[in-house]
């Protein structure tokens, strides 16, 4: 038989008992079976989504909760803690006259216990906001067997037993060192509203930060970037507002460099500031502010990428908008670079992490002081397009779940040793009291398949979820 003659056999294929198959009618049945089998298993995820939707929220909980164990391995019992669904029941006051200033906030909140929260008078206070007598922890308490457990809400003390002061707050963690700093708005200070109309407020004090090797055992390092007392032209003139302060450090200037939101009292100004200094612990020393891209910046954060690209994240265009675009090499300014992205969602208080190159970023929404439903998307692409997962929130209640844990997010930590595994970061604002605002730190798991949006590739959701887990109590494993 000739080559040709071979291959066109080949192609034709072979006989027996009276039946004909062709090599390609057999690539065909191969293909179309193996579609077949990846239509059979990405109806099995979305009837597995699907469930989700019908079974009691607990019991939606419990099967996200499985995938959690398939992905991430939890071999260890105190990883396996952190997933664990844990409900929360809060039992409403009855019904009672309110001041002006709530009624006013009823018709916008339609949701009770959020007018609880709001209200500064409500009887259920103390378990949004419960006491220093009864509910302080940390390493100045003696906490028995407790040590190192976080208690999300309740008043966090420093090693020198004072309630730590860094709101808004971001992590660095120091490689010479190998030193954890947490830096914030330290607003130890009388809150107020500057116009009978404007957001309440506190004068600023500065950017506090606080080191720890644990992320449990804060000492304060005291006040790295302080307020102006006298100079009123001054951007940190007490009289405005220094809020979510975040540090990279610089290998290629070995500088420290802090970038924060800068404003006004009325939150007209709307523009990033930048400081530098030789050290974690400051002083910092203050360079400028700008309208980033030329344009309006109010809620923001710096992510820096394992390339050692820095990039500023921010809400712009009146909040309706993020915009994203890389550091100069030095990280002291912006580039010409800017995207826009999840135009139109209102999205603020952005916090960014990655896992095994995917982006994650974890927002909420625009109320000012009030909680709101936080939101999670990723992105292949820090620059976009950045897609919407869904609320993260797992467990509690569903007031819980629609108010991320009554707080809002400020930024995302790698858990030591554990790939997948993030502890979120978030503020419980009082915004009767702003110095008394309070940290919620959960873990934040990435595993499982997404809720939303319901993207696939070759049948498979694109997409991994973000989870984080209430717990009244809990520690690193
Ligand atoms: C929030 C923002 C806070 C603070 C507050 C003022 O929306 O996330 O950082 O700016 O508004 O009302």
């Amino acid at each position: 038989m000739s080559g040709s003659s071979a291959s066109a056999a080949g192609l034709r294929g072979f006989s027996g008992g009276g039946c004909r198959y062709s090599l390609l009618t057999i690539i065909i049945w191969t293909v179309v079976g193996f579609f077949l089998v990846v239509h059979l298993v990405s109806l099995y995820s979305r009837k597995d989504n699907n469930i989700h939707d019908d079974v009691s929220s607990s019991d939606q909980l419990q099967v996200v909760h499985q995938h959690q164990h398939q992905h991430l391995h939890l071999h260890h019992p105190v990883v396996h803690q952190l997933v664990r669904v844990e409900e929360e029941i809060l039992r409403m006051p009855p019904p009672r006259k309110r001041s002006p200033r709530t009624s006013k906030r009823r018709s916008r909140k339609p949701i009770p216990l959020v007018e609880e929260f709001l209200d500064d008078k409500s009887p259920i206070r103390h378990l949004f906001f419960p006491g220093l007598k009864t509910a302080a922890f940390g390493p100045t308490k003696d906490m028995g067997n407790e040590t190192s457990y976080y208690f999300p809400g309740k008043i966090w003390m420093d090693t020198e037993g004072n309630p730590i002061q860094a709101h808004g707050g971001g992590i660095l963690l120091d490689e010479k060192s190998n030193t954890y700093y947490w830096y914030g708005e330290y607003k130890d200070g009388p809150t107020y509203h500057a116009h009978k109309r404007g957001p309440a407020r506190v004068d600023i004090i500065g950017v506090g930060c606080y080191s720890s090797k644990d992320l449990w055992t804060w000492k304060n390092e005291g006040i790295v970037l302080g307020a102006e007392e006298t100079n009123k032209t001054h951007d940190l003139h007490k009289s405005n507002v220094l809020e979510r302060p975040k540090v990279i450090y610089s290998e290629k200037t070995q500088k420290y460099v802090m970038w924060m939101h800068i404003d006004d009292a009325n939150y007209t100004k709307a523009s990033v500031g930048v400081a530098i200094s030789d050290n974690p612990t400051g002083p910092f020393e203050y360079l400028y502010s700008k309208r980033p891209h030329g344009f309006d910046s109010r809620d923001m954060t710096v992510f820096k990428d394992d390339d050692g690209v820095a990039y500023l994240i921010y809400s712009s265009e009146v909040n309706s908008v993020l915009h994203i675009g890389p550091l100069t090499e030095d990280y002291l300014d912006v580039t010409p670079v800017m995207k826009r992205v999840m135009v139109g969602q209102h999205r603020e208080a952005p916090s960014i992490f990655k896992h095994q190159k995917v982006y994650y970023m974890v927002t909420s929404w625009c109320t000012g002081w009030a909680p709101n439903e936080a939101l999670a998307h990723a992105a292949e692409s820090i620059m976009g397009p950045w897609e919407k997962l869904g609320n993260p929130c797992i467990g509690g209640n569903k007031v819980f779940r629609l108010t991320t844990f009554f707080a809002q997010s400020t930024y995302v930590i790698p858990l030591p040793g554990v790939p997948g595994a993030f502890i979120f970061m978030a503020d419980r604002w009082n915004p009767a009291d702003l110095r008394d605002s309070r940290y919620v730190w959960l873990p934040l798991v990435i595993g499982g398949p997404a809720d939303q949006p319901l993207e696939y590739n070759f049948g498979f959701p694109m997409w991994s979820r973000v989870s984080i887990y209430w717990h009244s109590k809990w520690r690193l494993p």
